[in-house]
């Protein structure tokens, strides 16, 4: 693997106007998500994402200018000089050095991945040669000793945090662990400012070409290890896709913290509260251990820092075996023979029995700033599909927690409520039974969540449309049912406050 980088300096006109031509050479070659999708099909795209080229290869066989691109930039083949000049202006990539002479041929020296936008921008990831798509693992007789600097272009974590991410105007976003820098360009769009920070000083340079290449402000970069280069300062967005990944050793900064077990995701966690602004949201993904004899839930609830409210969101629980080969395979490992595979499997294993590990969590850690005294902690297990973007539902969520602060049951039951958009009723038992056994109210958006309600539950959220209040419902069902209206009254809020609390129903004003 070679250590060149390209050059894109915001600040000088030059190289400004040099990057400028190139974007606009890969938009006239259609070369973006939706033209490579058209261009290679569905099945070679998804090939590609697994790393492997060879259906790719031979969807690009033509020469004309969007093939020509991704064999440069997707698929590390050089091309000849006549065919790169008629699709790029050559002089400004050599002269950047996005391209290199190889003989009389031309190849790139990263790899830059078309990567469509939320609101249908055409950006680009540039990552390491052979690291845009399919992970490090992807990588065949790259230089060993590189491998540990690799920077990786998009994976599915990165579009997860993205997904995720609460996206709403601010005046300072930190990318803590930039990579290739997608998070910083994402919160580039929202944020006045883009602090972006990795260990690895190539994921810098390369996060400043994504940045570049897409058209977006270039970013505050700074070098160092999690908090640390940005001492004291303290943001509104934070947003980290950390080297989660617990493993008996640091190979690969990418992904291995180089802390033992899920410590660098809790250092993480526990350091964000001071480098909140009030109200402020840190959005990470992270990992955690399962260890013998303790609640997962209680390990991370242990985490969040004083002040913060939390919304941990497990999405996966891999035993340690799954765990090792999946990360074994990720890192190339299975290539590296029988007998090396097996000493590092070993190597996991050893390390999982060491700290009393059976499995590990994988998900979501969502912190704000509220600075309350009775934090709102929400930890939960939701593996099922959920709509993305989820940001708007994750700043919902928050909303409906101050709601619930703040409203004892006698205003609950004053309120008016709304069934939010797209719920449903599925009502469950057997085949020609007059009554369901029971009822579940699911979510088409957000969570997609379903939840169990009784007969008075699914009929108070069936009349929920802003008008009535609570209570005037509840009496109008107890009459109905032939109920004591008190009682209904006094049983149901608890009801109430989880329809609320799971964003079935929305306080209305
Ligand atoms: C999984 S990658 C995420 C890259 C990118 N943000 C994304 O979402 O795709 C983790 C990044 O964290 C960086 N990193 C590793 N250890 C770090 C540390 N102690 N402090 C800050 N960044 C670190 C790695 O170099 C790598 O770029």
């Amino acid at each position: 693997m070679t250590t060149h980088l390209p050059t894109a300096d915001a600040q000088d006109p030059e190289s400004s106007a040099r990057t400028g031509r190139l974007r606009e050479a890969l938009l006239a070659a259609a070369f973006t998500a939706d033209g490579l999708l058209d261009l290679l099909g569905a099945p070679a795209y998804a090939a590609l994402a697994r790393s492997e080229t060879v259906p790719a290869l031979r969807a690009t066989r033509g020469g004309g200018p969007l093939e020509t691109l991704v064999r440069l930039f997707l698929l590390q083949c050089a091309v000849p000089e006549a065919q790169a000049a008629a699709v790029l202006p050559v002089a400004d990539c050599l002269a950047d050095g996005w391209l290199v002479r190889d003989g009389a041929e031309l190849r790139a020296t990263v790899d830059v991945r078309p990567y469509g936008g939320p609101e249908g921008q055409d950006w680009w990831i540039v990552s390491d040669l052979g690291c845009a798509v399919g992970g490090a693992g992807g990588i065949r007789g790259a230089a060993a000793a590189d491998r540990a600097e690799l920077v990786l272009g998009v994976g599915g974590a990165s579009t997860t945090l993205a997904g995720i991410t609460a996206r709403r105007p601010v005046a300072k976003a930190l990318d803590l662990g930039t990579g290739s820098g997608i998070q910083a360009l994402h919160a580039a769009q929202h944020a006045t400012r883009v602090t972006a920070t990795d260990l690895n000083p190539r994921a810098l340079r390369i996060a400043a070409l994504t940045l570049a290449l897409s058209g977006a402000a270039p970013a505050d970069l700074r070098e160092g290890s999690l908090f640390e280069p940005v001492g004291e300062e303290t943001y509104d967005l934070i947003v980290s896709n950390p080297p989660f990944v617990i493993s008996p050793g640091a190979r690969l900064t990418y992904r291995d913290g180089g802390m033992g077990g899920d410590d660098l995701c809790r250092t993480l966690v526990q350091q964000a509260a001071a480098h909140l602004n009030d109200g402020g949201y840190c959005q990470l993904l992270a990992n955690w251990q399962h260890v013998a004899g303790e609640e997962w839930q209680d390990r991370v609830r242990s985490w969040v820092p004083r002040g913060c409210d939390a919304w941990i969101v497990q999405r996966e629980v891999q035993d340690v075996a799954q765990y090792a080969e999946l990360w074994l395979r990720d890192g190339g490992d299975h290539r590296a023979g029988p007998e090396e595979y097996a000493a590092r499997y070993d190597a996991w294993l050893e390390e999982f029995e060491a700290r009393k590990t059976k499995a590990v969590g994988f998900g979501w850690i969502t912190l704000r700033k509220s600075g309350a005294a009775d934090p709102a902690v929400t930890i939960e297990e939701w593996p099922h599909p959920v709509e993305q973007p989820l940001g708007q539902a994750v700043l919902s969520h928050f909303d409906r927690q101050d709601y619930l602060r703040a409203t004892d049951d006698a205003a609950l039951l004053a309120g008016r409520f709304r069934l939010v958009d797209e719920v449903v009723q599925e009502q469950v038992g057997l085949p020609g039974a007059e009554d369901p056994e029971h009822v579940v109210l699911r979510q088409n958006r957000g969570m997609r969540r379903a939840t169990k309600v009784d007969t008075v539950g699914a009929g108070f959220a069936g009349v929920c449309d802003g008008t009535l209040t609570a209570g005037r419902i509840l009496d109008a069902i107890a009459q109905l049912v032939g109920e004591d209206p008190v009682l209904l009254r006094d049983r149901t809020p608890a009801s109430i406050r989880a329809l609320v609390e799971q964003g079935f129903l929305e306080p209305v004003g």
